[in-house]
C-alpha cells in the first residue's frame, strides 16, 4: 500500500492510572503507527505540579498526544504551551470524563453543556501552540439530545479551529453512575458518530467506545477517519502487534509478542537503575500473551515476583521463559 495514512487512523485511548509513560513505551514497541495518548493531566497539575514526573516521556513514544483536563482558557493555553515546548505532538482536551472530582472542577464531560466555553478553550490553545489541538467528547450528557448536543459542540470547536474530534460514542450520565459504569452502561450509538462525519466531511473524526478488536476497527474506518481503542488495547496488548500490518499496510515491529517483550529489557534495566519498581513497568505487560501455553504462569510470576524488593530485568526474563511464544504465521517485520 502506498498511501500516507492519516495520523489518527488508530489511537490508543487516554486512560488514568494506565497509560503512564511505562505503558506508552511498551505500547510503542508493539506499534510504530498508533497515536498514543497520555493519562488526563489537569491544568493545575501542569502549572503547579512536578512537571518532570507528570509530563516526562521518552523520545521513543512519538507520536504522543497529551490530554489536558481543565476549562479555563488562559490556564489551558499556558498548559498547552508548556506541553508543546516539551515536545508533545498534539494537545487533546478532555470533554468526556464523568468523575465527581472532575465535575467539581467544572471540566470533563460536564463541558458538553457549555459548548461556547469549550470553543473558547480550543481557540485559546490554538492561539498558543503550533501543534494540533483536538477534543475528546461524548455524544451528550444526561437529558441532552445527542443530535443537538454533539452538533452544537462540533460547530463551536470547528469554528475555533479544532484539528480533530474524538467521540466516545455514548452519553455520560453524570448523576448516579460511576466513571466505570459510564464506560459500559449508556448504550453505544455508532450511527450518531457516522452521521456527524457525513455532516462534517472535512473534519477529522475518530470513533471510540467498545472497539474490541482490529476487525471491528477496520469496519469503522470505512465511515470515519480513525478509531481509538482503550480497554482492549490495554488488557490485551498482543492485539497491538497487528495494528501496523492490518491498518497501515506496514510491517509489524516484531515477529512475536515475546520478541517485543525482549526489546523491553534494556528499558527495564535503565528504569530500575533509576529507582523505578519493576512492577510499575510490568503491570502493563501482564496481558501480552494470549492463548499460548505458559501465559498464566507468566502473569502469575510477574504478579508475585515483580513487587519484591530487588526485582529487576532478570525477574522479567524468568517470567518470559515460562511463556511460549505465539505460534501463528511469522510476520513481515520492520527492518
Ligand atoms: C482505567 C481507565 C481510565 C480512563 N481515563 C481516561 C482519561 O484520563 N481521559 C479520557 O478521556 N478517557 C479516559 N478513559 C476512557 C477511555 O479513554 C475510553 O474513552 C473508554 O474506555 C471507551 O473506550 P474502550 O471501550 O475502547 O475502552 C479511561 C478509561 C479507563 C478504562
Amino acid at each position: 500500500m502506498n498511501y500516507v495514512p492519516a495520523p489518527r487512523r488508530f489511537c490508543i485511548a487516554p486512560m488514568m492510572e494506565w497509560t503512564d509513560r511505562h505503558c506508552r513505551f511498551f505500547h510503542r514497541l508493539l506499534t510504530r503507527r498508533a497515536l498514543i495518548y497520555t493519562e488526563m493531566i489537569t491544568t493545575g497539575a501542569v502549572l503547579h505540579g512536578d512537571r518532570a514526573r507528570l509530563l516526562g516521556f521518552d523520545a521513543a513514544e512519538h507520536p504522543v498526544a497529551v490530554q489536558l483536563g481543565g476549562s479555563d482558557p488562559a490556564a489551558l493555553a499556558h498548559s498547552a504551551r508548556i506541553c508543546a515546548d516539551l515536545g508533545y505532538d498534539e494537545i487533546n482536551l478532555n470533554v468526556g470524563c464523568p468523575s465527581d472530582r472532575v465535575q467539581e472542577g467544572r471540566f470533563g464531560a460536564c463541558l458538553m453543556a457549555e459548548p461556547d466555553l469549550v470553543g473558547d478553550c480550543v481557540a485559546a490553545m490554538k492561539a498558543a501552540v503550533d501543534i494540533p489541538v483536538t477534543v475528546k467528547c461524548r455524544i451528550g450528557i444526561d437529558e441532552q439530545n445527542p443530535e443537538a448536543s454533539l452538533d452544537a459542540l462540533t460547530r463551536v470547536v470547528v469554528a475555533a479551529g479544532v484539528d480533530a474530534l474524538i467521540v466516545h460514542a455514548r452519553k455520560a450520565w453524570l448523576d448516579g453512575l460511576s466513571p466505570r459504569e459510564n464506560r459500559d452502561i449508556p448504550p453505544l450509538d455508532y450511527d450518531r458518530v457516522y452521521r456527524l462525519k457525513r455532516a462534517n466531511p472535512a473534519l477529522d473524526i475518530i470513533i471510540n467506545g467498545g472497539v474490541r478488536d482490529l476487525a471491528v476497527a477496520a469496519g469503522h474506518l470505512d465511515r470515519v477517519d480513525g478509531v481509538m481503542m482503550g480497554r482492549a488495547a490495554y488488557q490485551e496488548p498482543w492485539r497491538l502487534l497487528d495494528v501496523d500490518p492490518a491498518l497501515f499496510g506496514a510491517p509489524a515491529t516484531f515477529s512475536s509478542p515475546k520478541a517485543a517483550a525482549h526489546a523491553l529489557v534494556p528499558y527495564i534495566e535503565r528504569e530500575v537503575a533509576h529507582g523505578v519498581r519493576l512492577h510499575a513497568i510490568t503491570r502493563h505487560v501482564l496481558g501480552l500473551f494470549h492463548a499460548v501455553p505458559g501465559a498464566r504462569a507468566f502473569r502469575r510470576h510477574l504478579a508475585t515476583e515483580a513487587v519484591k524488593p530487588g526485582a529487576g530485568a532478570q525477574t522479567f526474563l524468568d517470567a518470559l521463559a515460562l511463556g511460549a511464544d505465539r505460534v501463528d504465521a511469522p510476520r513481515t517485520v520492520a527492518a
